[in-house]
């Protein structure tokens, strides 16, 4: 078959993703302005995890407020906010999809760096 490469796990240092299809780094601006994140986000990655890829790789996680270009996303710039990228992981992880933040300093340094998650 053609392109059955796609369907074929992919192996990492630590981490299996079941597949090759990765959910880009796409948002909605439905997080909150604080930078907290909410349920919105919850249902609309845990769409992509129902629809079978292998991992999401998140929208840009600004770790620093002054890093934020656009509001209504959510970020990672206060230990406050860990419980709620946590809770994403354990959303997807049921759909056997993996997770990836996409942390971010962008504007003047436009730094970026993925970590991932991975089930307990
Ligand atoms: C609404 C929207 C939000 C996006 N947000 C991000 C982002 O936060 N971080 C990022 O690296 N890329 C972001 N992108 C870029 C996408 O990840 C992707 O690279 C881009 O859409 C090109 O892929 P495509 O031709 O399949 O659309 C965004 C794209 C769209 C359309």
């Amino acid at each position: 078959m053609a392109f059955e490469a796609i369907f074929q796990p992919l192996k990492f240092k630590n981490l299996t993703v079941k597949n090759r299809v990765f959910r880009s780094n796409v948002s909605g601006r439905f997080d909150n302005y604080d930078g907290s994140g909410n349920q919105a986000r919850i249902n609309w990655e845990v769409k992509f995890a129902k629809g079978g890829v292998g991992a999401i790789v998140s929208s840009f996680v600004p770790v620093l407020l002054r890093g934020r270009i656009v509001p209504n996303y959510a970020m990672i710039d206060n230990d406050r906010h860990i419980p709620f990228w946590r809770a994403v992981g354990k959303a997807v992880h049921e759909h056997d999809c993996r997770s990836f933040c996409s942390s971010a300093m962008p504007g003047g340094s436009g730094t970026s760096r993925a970590w991932k998650s991975r089930p307990a």
